[in-house]
């Protein structure tokens, strides 16, 4: 058994109480390389916010759990030697399908978990995650359940279509199971592709999707006074990134995310964790296309993938900072 405790990470607990009362949000970045956690690291410190850095089961199965959990332990160290005393670091698995992966990811360091049974029907969702959370809980680990289902083309979470939460469970599913935290369904979608061009209005040039239904999250959060509440799929593909891959050899049509003036309201109310992984794909991508096409000698990783994580620090640094509002929130 390896606790998280010893590798200086934290759970999500106070974190997201904090947040829940601040009116901000954490944002939970997916990683899968070194270089997405440098970048990560390196945002959190510079801005002085508190940090999820979540792992997928593509990502266990890209990189290797036990890399990934000594990348998280590198993480804390990384922030203490940028300058940040008391870094907050979380280490979560996102998306876990079965109390098998949830398990063996409590037994191995890290500090949070979600189990996603929101494809179940009801009953079996509920009972699957009071598993989890009883488990969990007796290693002060924390744990995220969904109700209502994202459609999504993500490799490992993947739905046809999308199914809103229904407010009048929630009382009863947070209450039976006991999670700490609770994802729901209010019209985000994981990938680049979460509206097509159809269901979006042209405003001066720009494509806006459909807005959020920020009457459901009301009512939800009117059922659930002060409960932690949680948006998968909230890239936003920025369309500068799109563009430039296009412009480099790409061929990304019709990509359009989550307007960020619809995260910071959202990160104002009970959502406390906002997942972003698409929008740091294609800051990577994007930064890769340009200096190979720009340096076609050149043959180094380290060369191209240096302004790949400088882009992604940028960006989340942008996320933390003028979105989530989760800036200078440690300690
Ligand atoms: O929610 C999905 C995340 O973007 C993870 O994607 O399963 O391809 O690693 P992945
Ligand atoms: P995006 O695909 O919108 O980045 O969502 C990521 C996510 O929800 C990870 O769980
Ligand atoms: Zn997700």
């Amino acid at each position: 058994m390896i606790s998280y405790k010893e590798l200086g990470l934290v759970n999500t607990k106070e974190m997201f109480a904090k947040a829940v009362k601040g009116g901000y949000a954490i944002p939970a970045f997916n990683f899968n390389t070194m270089e997405q956690m440098q970048a990560i690291v390196q945002a959190a410190v510079e801005t002085k916010s508190p940090v999820i850095m979540q792992v997928s089961k593509g990502a266990r199965n890209y990189a290797n759990g036990t890399i990934l959990r000594n990348l998280a332990k590198g993480a804390v160290e990384y922030a203490k030697e940028l300058g940040c005393e008391n870094p907050e670091i979380v280490l979560h698995l996102d998306h876990g399908d079965s109390f098998e992966i949830c398990k063996e990811c409590i037994d191995n360091g890290f500090s949070s978990v979600m189990i996603d049974g929101s494809h179940l029907p009801y009953e079996e969702n509920v009972a699957l995650a009071k598993k989890v959370v009883e488990y969990a809980h007796q290693y002060d680990v924390t744990v995220e359940a969904e109700l209502g289902v994202l459609a999504g083309v993500e490799d490992e979470v993947c739905a046809a279509e999308s199914h809103y939460t229904k407010p009048e469970e929630v009382i009863d599913f947070a209450t039976r199971t006991g999670c700490d935290s609770l994802a729901i369904s209010i019209g985000t979608s994981h990938g680049a592709h979460k509206f097509t061009p159809e269901q979006c209005t042209l405003v001066n040039g720009v494509l806006v999707p459909p807005p959020l239904a920020f009457d459901i999250l009301a009512e939800i959060e009117a059922k659930l006074p002060g409960f932690p509440i949680v948006l998968h799929g909230s890239s936003s593909v920025p369309q500068e990134e799109v563009e430039t891959i296009n412009k480099y050899g790409g061929a990304l049509k019709a990509a359009i995310g989550i307007p960020e003036d619809q995260l910071r309201q959202a990160s104002k109310s009970a959502v406390c964790k906002i997942n972003i992984d698409s929008d740091s794909r294609l800051a990577m991508t994007a930064a890769v296309r340009k200096y190979l096409a720009e340096n076609p000698s050149h043959f180094d990783p380290r060369q191209y993938l240096k302004p790949a994580r400088d882009n992604m620090k940028k960006m989340y640094i942008h996320k933390i900072v003028n979105v989530l509002g989760s800036d200078n929130k440690l300690g």
